[in-house]
């Protein structure tokens, strides 16, 4: 793309500011510069918010904790087998900024240990483990990190050896970026010679991953089934192979872990069917009537929600893999460069990134089995400096379950 032809893409979407700096930089800037524009998919930019929809909600069947102790040494059975037989891959999604954390670096690599290095990606491995150890095989694992934190996370599993896992069974992909913006929509500057771009959420996985030459591997070949979950959760169990039995024997194309809200107000998204599909009603979507309602048992209606862990058939996966995703516009710190060209690290939210979410990909299957976890055992979020879901409530947890720290 020459200087014209960026100039008249920006100006019809009025980003025109984007080439400010232009005669300021060096050729290679120029490039760079021109390169980012041409590649960059502006359309994302939509600020204007959604009608509020008529949908229809009702509640879900789920499989209670309860249940699956019953049936655990089945189901464990039915899922180790096709661990074994290479059916499973694993998608750890650590492509995010971490914004709230604040932590400079990929999230995974932030340590938690108090009396020895205990890094959060060590904790998901060594939760990992646990399951390599049972089956007698390792289970490919997909690692997503986005182009600002790829080197480094690469860098620190070589550096510490993949702690303990076959490398041969690990790839990194890299997920797709998206512009952002301030509050009236202008696309923030980076530098002179960069806008400013974002990963574009956790949704894009699967379409990057297909993308990316890791899907062509040996590795990936034999996958039938993906288990995705996000980096940030230290209680994580992966390839959980009574999750994956449960999910094979329903004969469902996907499944999703839950766990009971802690009290009905909890701002969690909660299971239910949209319009008849499987889908997650959002706190905020959650009627009061909804909120209350309770179920035969006189138990809540509404009342599990996720945690990112899922399990997708690839077949149906890759149905889907070229259509819309709706977009979400959410409220983050964007590092950015002023006009006076100075560069700022802001401490508040100051503008929007459009994020596709891995929540909404339930929606486009036709059914989802849902599977309850116990929240202490299995849930322990590291997203805040400090309170809720922060280091000090991960690591309490960690320590619950009989982690040294
Ligand atoms: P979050 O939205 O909670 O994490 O994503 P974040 O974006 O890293 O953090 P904040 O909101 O800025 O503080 C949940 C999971 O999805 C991954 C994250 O790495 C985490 O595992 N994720 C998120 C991606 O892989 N890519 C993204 O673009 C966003």
């Amino acid at each position: 793309m020459n200087l014209a032809e960026a100039k008249q893409k920006l100006e019809k979407i009025g980003q025109a500011h984007l080439l400010d700096y232009y005669d300021e930089l060096d050729e290679a800037g120029k490039a760079k510069l021109l390169n980012q524009i041409e590649a960059t998919d502006f359309s994302v930019i939509r600020l204007e918010k959604d009608e509020a929809g008529n949908d229809k909600f009702e509640p879900m069947d789920v499989m209670k904790a309860e249940e699956i102790d019953k049936q655990r040494a089945e189901l464990e059975k039915i899922g180790i087998e096709a661990l074994k037989e290479g059916k499973v891959g694993l998608v750890l999604l650590a492509g995010g900024q971490g914004t709230r954390l604040g932590f400079d670096g990929p999230k995974g690599t932030l340590n938690i240990g108090k009396t020895h290095e205990l890094y959060i990606f060590e904790c998901l491995i060594n939760n990992l483990m646990e399951v390599v150890n049972k089956c007698g095989c390792y289970i490919p694992l997909f690692i997503m990190t986005s182009e600002k934190n790829n080197a480094a996370t690469v860098k620190f599993f070589r550096e510490h050896n993949f702690f303990g896992y076959d490398e041969n069974f690990v790839a990194f992909f890299i997920q797709e970026m998206a512009p952002s913006v301030d509050y009236e929509g202008k696309v923030y500057m980076e530098a002179k010679d960069c806008i400013s771009l974002s990963p574009n959420g956790n949704g894009g996985w699967f379409k990057s991953l297909y993308n990316s030459p890791c899907f062509d591997t040996a590795l990936a070949k034999k996958v039938e089934w993906l288990n995705v979950f996000a980096v940030d959760n230290v209680l994580q169990r992966m390839g959980d192979p009574a999750f994956i039995g449960a999910t094979l024997k329903s004969g469902f194309v996907s499944g999703a872990k839950v766990i009971k809200k802690a009290d009905p107000d909890e701002k969690v998204g909660v299971m239910c069917l949209r319009n008849g599909r499987p889908s997650i009603v959002e706190y905020y979507e959650l009627t009061k009537e909804m909120r209350d309602e309770k179920d035969a048992n006189g138990e809540y209606a509404y009342n599990y929600g996720v945690i990112l862990n899922y399990l997708f058939r690839v077949k149906e996966l890759v149905e889907i893999v070229n259509k819309d995703m709706p977009l979400h516009v959410v409220e983050k710190k964007i590092p950015y460069m002023d006009k006076e060209g100075v560069y700022h690290k802001p401490e508040k939210p100051n503008g929007y990134k459009f994020e596709l979410l891995v929540l909404d990909m339930i929606e486009m299957l036709d059914n989802c089995m849902v599977y309850e976890v116990i929240r202490n055992k299995e849930f322990a979020p590291i997203k805040n400096k400090e309170g809720v879901d922060s280091i000090v409530s991960a690591t309490a947890l960690l320590e619950e379950n009989g982690v040294v720290l």
